[in-house]
């Protein structure tokens, strides 16, 4: 049943074809308001599609497609106003500063220069970019590249955010550092819809999953009926839950990444490492090593979605 103030992503039956690549058949999906959506699957599932299709960028062959309650496909530009959006592919001008790079993308939203000046220096002391803050782009990190992102996206404090594999290709400090920055946005009541290969990244970060495969959604739920779904006799022990891999297998067939997928990524050691382990022993280390990790950030985010 809809929310009181409606779904706040809300796509129906939407279809996207590239030549004789039926990118998206039929994808539905509904967000509350609020919720975190993970969307996890292979390499060519259809995420990036959905995403782009949910940001306006991208116009959709069939379906319904609403986010913030307005309907992309006729009302492109209000929706473009409560959307954030971190691409797959980083948005950053490497040319530009950290502080450049945040003014220019607020004045592409209209605000005045000292408007934008001032967002710029909110967000750059919020993902622990001050220092770095005049330096030229090119010499930050992965992760710093990420979290210049994310604070770009938050310009114009958005009500919805899409982030499409917002960790790929960062190593597991870095990955720790973007969820708990993600955490903090989610923990502020943002809606987020959040693609993903990494199972132990949509377990951390989402509360509801939905499992995506040759363009549509082929499974829904919370982490945890989803590891239900598998069923008692998957189960090896009493005391471990079946992983989220284990669910998209049963229910497709196949994993969600691949080890060649990963190599071609130049990620096959990164995940290996931790990819074994949604409900498992190094799954909860990780955990651990996050709010470990937590310093000055960690009370807001704890006593929202990041204390699950
Ligand atoms: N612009 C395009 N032109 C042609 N084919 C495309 C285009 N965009 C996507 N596709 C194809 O559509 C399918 C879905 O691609 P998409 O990028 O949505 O997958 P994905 O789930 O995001 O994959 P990945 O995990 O590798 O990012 C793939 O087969 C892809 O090759
Ligand atoms: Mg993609």
């Amino acid at each position: 049943m809809a929310p009181p103030g409606g779904w706040a992503i809300e796509a129906v039956d939407v279809k996207k074809r590239f030549g004789d690549k039926q990118a998206l058949d039929g994808f539905t999906l509904r967000v509350r308001p609020g919720s975190v959506c993970g969307v996890l699957g292979p390499n060519g599932a259809g995420k990036t599609t959905a995403v782009r299709i949910l940001t306006t960028l991208l116009r959709p062959d069939a379906g319904q497609v609403r986010v913030g309650g307005c309907d992309v496909r006729t009302d492109p530009g209000p929706a473009r106003y409560r959307i954030g959006l971190v691409g797959q592919n980083t948005s950053v001008d490497e040319v530009l500063t950290g502080r450049q790079n945040l003014v220019m993308f607020g004045k592409l939203y209209h605000l005045r220069a000292a408007a934008a000046r001032r967002r710029a220096a909110d967000l750059l002391e919020q993902f622990d970019l001050t220092d770095a803050a005049d330096r030229a782009a090119s010499s930050y990190s992965g992760g710093m590249r990420r979290r210049l992102d994310l604070a770009a996206s938050l310009i114009l404090s958005p009500q919805v955010l899409f982030l499409d594999e917002p960790t790929t290709g960062l190593d597991p400090r870095a990955r720790i550092e973007v969820w708990e920055m993600i955490r903090e946005i989610i923990a502020a009541g943002t809606t987020a819809l959040l693609t993903t290969q990494y199972l132990e990244e949509a377990d951390q970060l989402a509360d509801q999953i939905a499992l995506i495969d040759a363009g549509r959604v082929v499974a829904e739920g919370t982490p945890d009926e989803l590891k239900g779904k598998v069923g008692p006799d998957r189960v090896e022990t009493v005391v471990r839950k079946p992983t989220l891999d284990e669910v998209f297998l049963s229910l497709t067939g196949h994993h969600t990444t691949t080890h060649a997928a990963d190599a071609e990524k130049g990620l096959a050691g990164t995940e290996s490492g931790e990819g074994g382990g949604v409900g498992s022993g190094g799954d909860r280390s990780t955990k651990k090593s996050a709010q470990t990790q937590r310093t000055k950030r960690s009370k807001s985010a704890k006593k929202g979605k990041g204390a699950k």
